[in-house]
């Protein structure tokens, strides 16, 4: 049995879905959840979704389903962007699900339900849509996080409205399937075209505030200075030399976001606050690197007399794919794009992740231009989202 996809039909979609936000740099996108582009990307998809025969759902984070009826295989990723976001990231999954639903549901089989999960790519925390859903994370305190302005997630997702159907049971879905683009080098580099993730690594991530002392940077003597920055700095080279002794080559550590208050050229900074995340794949790695982060940042504050602060921690364990469900995309993947297929990890966070606590799942890559993305350079050949498409319904088609 095969699926009668229609390459046109999913790419003439997906880039439809890029002109929600469209950056006008390249081909990449500005869709940050609950924005009036995420919004209006999502109500198209809705009547996508309805066209094709399925039940538009909206739930109360706003995470979108296309439900086909009685019990279906679930398929989707998100389609909430970076704040320079490439237009594939999540975009593919979302409306390879679509054609894949819709292809099943015109001959008639089997029962495939699709869905865009809100905020994955972290406004406000992360993946913070499926979290949700999956009871990862309360409501309540999804609701309390903010983002980097200050926005609370409760106040962001008010402008849902009446869209709000409620809650979809996780009971219904009899397994995850996620396509995505690899975002890493790996298959652009050596010639493969499709890869079945083994497993996803896990995160954790917390802001780390220093407060220090606002002076000014004309008068103030240097060894008098508590100079917030200086902080951060020392902090971020010591944590360098002391994780060498732990971590592994794909163990990796980001400062991406850094406030300085008041952030003037001549005023000695009295408070820095900045994200501190980590990834690795196994779950002891990350407790021993948040041991190391915690020690060091307190014996930085003490040495200069400054105050320090964690915030709360987000966290997500890493994850093994189910072995059905990815043995199905292999046979597909050596069908279509024969020995040229590979078994991988995933270093980037899914949303598969979290549904993985209520039902088998699995992921499927294919390559990223240059290993590009989270920015508006990110691209694929069209060559290759099409490869991934046919495994994707390859291996529906498998499953039954
Ligand atoms: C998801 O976009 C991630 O940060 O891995
Ligand atoms: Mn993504
Ligand atoms: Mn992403």
């Amino acid at each position: 049995m095969t699926l009668p996809v229609q390459p046109d039909r999913f790419l003439a979609d997906l880039h439809k879905l890029r002109s929600f936000g469209a950056s006008g740099t390249g081909k990449g996108v500005v869709r940050r959840a609950y924005t009036p582009a995420d919004l209006d990307a999502r109500d198209w998809l809705a009547e996508q979704i309805a066209a094709a025969g399925l039940t538009p759902h909206f739930d109360e984070m706003g995470n979108l389903f296309g439900l086909a009826e009685g019990p279906s295989l679930l398929m989707g990723s998100h389609s909430d962007s970076q704040p320079e976001g490439g237009w594939l990231d999540g975009a593919l999954g979302v409306i390879a699900a679509l054609e894949v639903a819709r292809a099943a549901k015109e001959a008639g089989g089997p029962a495939v339900s699709m869905v865009s999960f809100q905020d994955e790519e972290g406004r406000f925390g992360v993946t913070t849509g499926s979290a949700v859903w999956s009871g990862h994370m309360s409501q309540e305190a999804a609701d309390r996080l903010t983002d980097t302005d200050g926005v609370t997630l409760a106040e962001a997702r008010a402008v849902l409205g009446d869209r709000v159907a409620g809650p979809v049971e996780q009971g219904r879905f009899t397994g995850f399937m996620e396509m995505h683009i690899e975002q890493g080098p790996w298959l652009d580099a050596e010639g493969d075209r499709i890869g079945v993730v083994s497993d996803i690594v896990g995160i954790r991530s917390m802001m780390i505030t220093f407060e220090g002392e606002q002076n000014h940077a004309g008068t103030t003597p240097m060894h008098l200075r508590k100079d917030a920055f200086q902080a951060m700095v020392t902090f971020a080279g010591r944590l360098n030399e002391r994780f060498r002794n732990v971590v592994t080559p794909s163990t990796v550590w980001t400062n991406g976001h850094v406030t300085l208050h008041p952030n003037a050229t001549s005023v000695v900074p009295g408070k820095v606050t900045f994200s501190m995340q980590w990834r690795d794949a196994e779950t002891d790695r990350l407790g021993r690197m948040e041991t190391i982060i915690r020690d060091t940042a307190r014996e930085v504050a003490e040495e200069t007399g400054m105050a320090v602060d964690f915030g709360d921690m987000l966290w997500l364990d890493p994850v093994a794919m189910d072995g059905r469900l990815k043995g199905a995309l292999a046979d597909a993947a050596e069908a279509v794009a024969p020995g040229k297929w590979r078994e991988m990890p995933s270093g980037a966070l899914h949303d598969a992740t979290n549904v993985a606590q209520h039902m088998p799942v699995a992921m499927l890559f294919v390559p990223s231009i240059g290993g590009i993305s989270h920015d508006f350079a990110e691209d694929t050949a069209e060559e290759d989202l099409v490869t991934g498409l046919k495994v994707l319904a390859g291996a529906v088609a498998r499953l039954g």
